[in-house]
This record gives structure tokens, C-alpha cells and sequence, in this order.
């Protein structure tokens, strides 16, 4: 049977349309059943945050393993969470770029083997588009065009967004994601796994203006990015120069601890609100869009939130919600409806894919 008609098939008697996405681009192993793109029917995440905190990041090895141990069940949990059985999904949507191979090849095989044994389509994903995704969640009129800013562990980007499938990359880091200067900092400065959440949380009793780290634009037209130079200032004002001399992290009071990463997480995103800016004013948009697990970050949320007040016109700005923003699969099932809706699908022959 030909994929359009294992799709006329599927959905002849309905009209709603159920996608089961699967993700496992990186340290979560998710599964998720949404309907008609924006109604989540089930959303389970497996974490593996416990396995990788000793090692201040994600091992591959580990990760994929992890996957190999939950997939299963993860998926067999959101189809009884959803209520609904083999018969009543009519696509099968994967996370396949970018991300780590050995972790993205069990969410492959998954959605391979499910897409075959069930006879439907399969639809490819690409993780950072979904990202961008959650922050279209129930957002039936968007106003276009809009920019998508992208901040998560693996990647930093900014798109033009045309429709939800239609992205021009702007740019994106040529080091360090900004997720990754997080946890690479809090790693530094002896915080919890992950970096994220802790700097944020230990940054609220900080003067975010103590200590001046480097803020590089990359000249003045770049929508690029780099975070690995604010990062270095950090290690050096904790060990010197040199790194020669006693690790400080070790001596210093928690205001000092809460000042640096207060200072850090102000240059993360006084950057990544300048960057956003231009990116607006070079293709007139009228909506920003905010997704990625750094999104999940408060003050960065509402220094965009500012900057799209102060714009006139003012902007609208479109964020993921909190739950949504880390890895999860409801973003994989909710971008698949749209490549569902144009017949865009995958032959069972999809690899895995590390880049973007
Ligand atoms: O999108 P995600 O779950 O995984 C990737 O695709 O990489 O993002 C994980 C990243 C981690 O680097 C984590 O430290 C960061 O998102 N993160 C945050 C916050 N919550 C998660 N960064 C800053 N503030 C947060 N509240
Ligand atoms: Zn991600």
C-alpha cells in the first residue's frame, strides 16, 4: 500500500488526526500522542538527568543505553495514557536530526519498527524545529514573519519563520550553545546538574551587574553567536589568569558564588536579546518566537518580553510553556501534523542524523 493510502485509510472514518512522536535526540526518552497537532492526548519523559549529573554533562554511551532500557516502555505509556490504541494513531513521528546517533538510532528503530508493523507513515523531524513548535502550541493566527529563537543544550539559532514549516536559518553558535555555557559555568562554579535551572536559581540573590564579563556580538550585522568567550572569563576569574592559582569556588561566600552567576546569566541573555533584535528589524517581523530548554529560564523570558513591549509597534512574543521548553515528544507529534497535512512523509529507510 502506497503512504497515501495507509493515510487515507487510517483517517477515513475520523477526523481527528492522532500522532505518536518519539524523541531521544539527546538525555530524554520521550513519547508523546497529540491530536490534530495542538491537543496533548499523553506526554511521558524518561529523564536521565540522575545517570549523567555525576559526569556535569550527558555521556553518550550512557544516554543511548538509557533509551535502549525505556523506550518501550515510554512509548507503551503514552498510547495507554492517551486512551487510544494501534487503530486510532495515524502517523508515527520521529526526532531524527540533529542530536547524538547512538541516542537518535533507538528512537529510529522505534518509529521504523511501529510505522511497519502498524503500516503507517512515518514523518521525520527535525528536534530544533520542533522546539520551535512548542511555542506554537494553540497559536491558531500567527502574525508573520516571525523569528524563532532557538536555546537549548545542543544549539542556539534564529530562524524566519514563514509557517511552521517553512524556516531560514539567520544563524546560530560557532562554539558553545548557550545551554552548554550554562552548565559548562555551573560546572565551574560547583552547582548542581543541570546548569541551567541552578544558575538561575542562585543568580536570584545576585547583583547581576558585580562583574563585567564579555558580551561578543561578532560585529555589527552577525545574528551568529558565541558564548564560549564569556564562559573563559568566568574560569578565569574563579582559578586566574594563569590557572595557576587555588580554585576560589572553593573560598568564596554564596553572594560571591550568586553575584558571578547572576553576572553570567545577565551577558547570556543581553546578548541573546540584541541578537533577536536584529534579527527582527532585518526581516520586519511582527512575532518572536522562544523555544529550547533555556527558555525555560524567567528572566530571559522577561527580557523579551520587555524588548517586545519597547518595540514599536510592539511585538508579539510566543513562549513555549515551562514544561514544554526541555526535550519532550508532545513538540515532535505537534510539528508532524503539519508535515502530516502536506503528505510529507519518510520511507523506512531514515538514518539518524547528528547535524542540523
Ligand atoms: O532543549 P534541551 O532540553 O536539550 C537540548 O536539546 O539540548 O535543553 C537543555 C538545556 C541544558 O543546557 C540546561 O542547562 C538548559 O537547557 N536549561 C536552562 C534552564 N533550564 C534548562 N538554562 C537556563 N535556565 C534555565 N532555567
Ligand atoms: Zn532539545
Amino acid at each position: 500500500m502506497s503512504i497515501k493510502e495507509k493515510r487515507d485509510k487510517s483517517h477515513e472514518s475520523r477526523e481527528t488526526i492522532n500522532i505518536l512522536g518519539i524523541e531521544t535526540s539527546c538525555d530524554e526518552t520521550a513519547a508523546a500522542v497529540v491530536a490534530d497537532g495542538h491537543i496533548v492526548k499523553s506526554s511521558v519523559i524518561a529523564s536521565q538527568t540522575k545517570l549523567h549529573e555525576k559526569y556535569g554533562g550527558v555521556v553518550p554511551e550512557i544516554a543511548s543505553r538509557a533509551h535502549i532500557e525505556n523506550i518501550y516502555p515510554v512509548v507503551s505509556e503514552a498510547i495507554q495514557q492517551a486512551g487510544v490504541t494501534k487503530d486510532d494513531i495515524d502517523a508515527i513521528a520521529v526526532a531524527n536530526q540533529p542530536g547524538l546517533t547512538i541516542a537518535l538510532v533507538v528512537g529510529v528503530t522505534m518509529a521504523k519498527t511501529l510505522a511497519f508493523m502498524w503500516d503507517k507513515p512515518l514523518i521525520a523531524i527535525n528536534h530544533l524545529h520542533a522546539h520551535l513548535q512548542s511555542a506554537m502550541l494553540n497559536q491558531e493566527h500567527l502574525q508573520l514573519p516571525a523569528v524563532a529563537l532557538i536555546v537549548s543544550g545542543g544549539h542556539t539559532c534564529l530562524y524566519e519563520c514563514e509557517s511552521p514549516l517553512e524556516l531560514k536559518l539567520l544563524g546560530s553558535t560557532i562554539d558553545d550553545a548557550a545551554g552548554e555555557a550554562f552548565d559548562k559555568v555551573a560546572t565551574i562554579l560547583k552547582l548542581p546538574y543541570p546548569g541551567g535551572p541552578s544558575i538561575e536559581k542562585i543568580a536570584k540573590s545576585g547583583d547581576p551587574n558585580a562583574i563585567k564579563f564579555p558580551r561578543s556580538m561578532l560585529g555589527r550585522d552577525s545574528l551568529d553567536f558565541s558564548f564560549s568567550g564569556v564562559k573563559t572569563a568566568v574560569l578565569y576569574y574563579c582559578r586566574g589568569q594563569d590557572m595557576k592559582g587555588e580554585d576560589k569556588v572553593d573560598v568564596m561566600s554564596e553572594q560571591e558564588i550568586a553575584d558571578i552567576a547572576a553576572s553570567f546569566q545577565a551577558a547570556i541573555i543581553d546578548v541573546l536579546v540584541k541578537k533577536t533584535k536584529r534579527a527582527v528589524k532585518k526581516v520586519g517581523a511582527k512575532t518572536i518566537l522562544l523555544g529550547g530548554g533555556v527558555a525555560a529560564n524567567n528572566q530571559l523570558r522577561e527580557a523579551l518580553r520587555q524588548m517586545c513591549e519597547s518595540a514599536r509597534p510592539p511585538l508579539k512574543l510566543l513562549v513555549a510553556p515551562k514544561k514544554y521548553c526541555t526535550d519532550n515528544a508532545v513538540m515532535v507529534a505537534a510539528l508532524a501534523y503539519h508535515k502530516y497535512r502536506r503528505g510529507l512523509f519518510a520511507e523506512l529507510s531514515l538514518e539518524p542524523k547528528p547535524t542540523a
